[in-house]
């Protein structure tokens, strides 16, 4: 994708805001040697006009192209726990380089939601090599090819990923969704929000945020780290009482 064709496609108030780090990272996916090292396909980018059989959301859809090895290692290290009772979720996975680094991460489960079945396809094969080279969780990694906004989100604690995948259409019912999860049997969830433009709606929805990466002169993309407080039930005081 040449600069002016990513500009282009990205959308108006992204591109009044973001122009300076868009133009970076472009650079830097340029020089991305992900897939040469691992013989992966992740980092061609895909517009939104070339995927087919994607239903209702196009409109609100963001193009396809792979976040980054460093901020996301740095956005897993920022969530200050032990990951290895979390469901690592990347709500619109694409052709799944997120799923293929969260294999350096001892998550419990890897579930990709993406909603191109053709990115969908080439997203198993990434992780089928993966799988191959000795990676147990890519092995197990699941593909929801289905849109966000009818995800049902799994139990257990969850570290939820999106790398600005869609507008505020389709993230309030994704988030609607996922506090009803939560409030229907609370757990731990963190949110891991690359490119945040719609940071606004998780604090609304009571996530609070514990870390982040605001924009600078490294003119790299920001990103920012939520969690959601678990409420102390009465049930889990008398769990602890119980011993
Ligand atoms: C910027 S890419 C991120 C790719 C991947 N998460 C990564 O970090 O490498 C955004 C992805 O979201 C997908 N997407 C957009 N809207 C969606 C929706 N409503 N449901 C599922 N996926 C969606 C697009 O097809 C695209 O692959």
């Amino acid at each position: 994708m040449s600069l002016w064709s990513g500009l282009k496609s990205l959308g108006l108030l992204e591109l009044l805001v973001y122009a300076p780090e868009y133009s970076a990272e472009l650079i830097r996916h340029r020089l991305d040697r992900f897939d040469r090292v691992h013989g992966t396909d992740t980092n061609t980018s895909v517009a939104v006009g070339d995927l087919a059989g994607i239903g209702a959301n196009q409109q609100s859809a963001e193009l396809y192209w792979p976040i980054r090895a460093k901020p996301f290692e740095r956005m897993m290290a920022a969530s200050g726990r032990d990951l290895q009772p979390y469901t690592f979720i990347d709500l619109g996975a694409g052709k799944g380089r997120a799923l293929l680094l969260a294999t350096d991460f001892p998550f419990q489960r890897l579930i990709g939601v993406e909603f191109s079945p053709a990115l969908c396809e080439v997203a198993r094969w990434n992780l089928r090599l993966f799988a191959e080279r000795g990676r147990p969780l890519a092995a197990h990694a699941e593909i929801a090819c289905a849109d966000a906004c009818s995800y049902v989100f799994p139990e257990g604690p969850l570290l939820v990923f999106l790398f600005d995948p869609f507008g505020p259409e389709v993230l309030r019912p994704v988030i609607a969704n996922l506090v009803a999860s939560l409030e229907r049997v609370p757990r731990p969830c963190v949110i891991a929000y690359y490119l945040p433009m719609h940071e606004d709606l998780f604090r609304d929805a009571g996530f609070v945020p514990i870390a982040r990466q605001r924009r600078g002169l490294h003119l790299a993309y920001p990103w920012v780290v939520l969690q959601r407080p678990v409420p102390i039930s009465l049930d889990s005081v008398a769990a602890r009482a119980l011993g």
